[in-house]
């Protein structure tokens, strides 16, 4: 695990788009994996910069997200598929049926799992992997729980999760139960993976990534397994390593 201390967010971001524009260099059919969340903003907008500015191209990749609430549509506010389009999108030259993100209007949760998981593998596997980290060490919509779930699953999200999320929403009443999440093997199965953790309160969950016991209790651990994952901290994410 390579652990990059960045002095804010904005250059954090920078690095981490970097990443994506150099993949997408080596190879332009690259599949990519990205998340949600307020920590992948600064690198989504740098990697609309280096769009812009003709350095990155991402006209012949594809792309996989992590989640999806479920029983959310995609022109909702709050869903992922409306966050993706705003955020990264619309701002970079992908083309959008190149882009997938779990339908979480899905009536079968367990086909549309199967379905996304034998998606990623047809295309390829993914080559490049974001993820952020929740407090608790989840990635993607993985909590902490007794084993690693291994495929895309549909997922019931912990208080914890649910206080974080509330950000986004009018009342934590309104964030939904449950989500559909690419699971710890799916993530594991990315040939590279770039995490971005910005922020003091995320501090002691990063410690515990780096050092701490290996275990489904704090799911962010297993990367100490992975063959090549970069960390882009800030200083404050940084603090107690
Ligand atoms: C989002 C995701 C989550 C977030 C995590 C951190 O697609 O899978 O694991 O990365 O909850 O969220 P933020 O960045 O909002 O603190």
């Amino acid at each position: 695990m390579e652990i990059i201390v960045c002095k804010d967010y904005q250059t954090l971001g920078a690095k981490a788009a970097t990443m994506f524009a150099s993949q997408v260099l080596k190879k332009p059919d690259s599949v990519l994996g990205f998340a949600t969340g307020s920590s992948p903003l600064s690198t989504y907008a740098h990697m609309a910069k280096l769009c812009d500015e003709g350095v990155a191209d991402f006209s012949r990749a594809s792309t996989y997200n992590l989640d999806e609430y479920y029983g959310m549509g995609p022109t909702q506010e709050q869903s992922y598929r409306k966050f993706m389009n705003d955020n990264l999108f619309t701002r970079i030259n992908i083309k959008l049926e190149n882009t997938h993100v779990l339908n979480g209007l899905t009536d079968d949760p367990e086909r549309e799992c199967a379905e996304y998981e034998a998606a990623i593998n047809a295309a390829g596997g993914i080559d490049m992997q974001l993820l952020g980290i929740g407090h608790d060490g989840h990635i993607g919509f993985n909590e902490p729980c007794d084993e690693f779930p291994n495929n895309t699953h549909l997922v019931t999200l912990v208080p914890m999760t649910l206080q974080a999320n509330a950000r986004f929403f009018n009342s934590v009443d309104e964030v939904p139960r449950q989500a559909l999440s690419m699971g710890i093997g799916t993530i594991m199965r990315a040939r590279e993976i770039v995490m971005v953790v910005n922020g003091a309160d995320k501090a002691e969950t990063v410690r515990k990534m780096v050092y701490g016991p290996v275990t489904p209790q704090l799911p962010a651990s297993i990367l100490q397994f992975h063959p090549r994952v970069t960390v882009f901290l800030d200083e404050a994410a940084a603090s107690r390593l």
